[in-house]
């Protein structure tokens, strides 16, 4: 399984880097507005610290305005991915990407027919936001699974990158799916290493071992 971090912060995506979890990084207009920064200068940034695929997201909603963004962004850097919104002028731009060599993130997915239409206009990945739809009451893990089933009856490559992670267990009911992906702001990823008797078995090691004799 893969992790990409979800973030367009410097210091934390070298953090997770260095912790070998940031096979990939994600941003989006909210997470770079965070930064104060210029978003083409952050993203050269991104790129250099992480090696994998590096999602940068249009902010036009027509196909020509689109294409003309994810051809800009897919020249700044070869590992660049051109994130696209999940609407039909969305799917119209994915299939000009793919024909133009330019890998794609599909994003604001919410159901498992929005995805299956990413696919088929050949997005490199879907990005389903379970956390947005946990919080309207909506199992956002069951459209995972949803997805992982059409995409494995129809042979699709899409890879499925569950996005809007909020938790550790968002994390373990993606890998027990066996989703391909999962982006988790720095919060998460150090969560997933936390446990309360780890801390109190360390704290017992090191007190012992002062009573070693030196
Ligand atoms: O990058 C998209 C997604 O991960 C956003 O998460 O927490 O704003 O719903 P959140």
């Amino acid at each position: 399984m893969k992790f990409f971090i979800d973030t367009a912060d410097i210091k934390d995506i070298r953090e997770a880097a260095a912790m070998g979890l940031a096979d990939g990084v994600t941003t989006n207009p909210s997470l770079v507005a965070k930064t104060g920064r210029k978003f083409r200068d952050v993203l050269v940034e991104i790129c250099d610290i992480v090696k994998g695929p590096v999602s940068a997201e249009v902010t036009a909603v027509k196909h020509d305005e689109m294409m003309k963004e994810a051809r800009e962004y897919a020249a700044l850097r070869k590992n660049i991915v051109v994130k696209i919104p999940l609407i039909p002028e969305g799917l119209k731009a994915v299939r000009t990407c793919k024909e133009e060599g330019i890998k794609t993130n599909v994003t604001l997915c919410f159901t498992a027919t929005q995805a299956l239409l990413a696919a088929k206009a050949g997005a490199s990945y879907i990005s389903p936001f379970v956390g947005r739809l946990d919080d309207i009451s909506t199992d956002g893990m069951q459209v995972v699974e949803e997805i992982l089933e059409i995409y494995n009856n129809y042979g699709f490559e899409t890879e499925v990158l569950v996005a809007s992670v909020r938790h550790p267990i968002h994390v373990q009911q993606a890998a027990r799916l066996g989703a391909h992906i999962a982006t988790c702001p720095l919060s998460v990823l150090i969560q997933l290493s936390k446990h309360p008797l780890t801390d109190s078995g360390l704290a017992k090691f090191l007190s012992d071992w002062e009573k070693v004799p030196k």
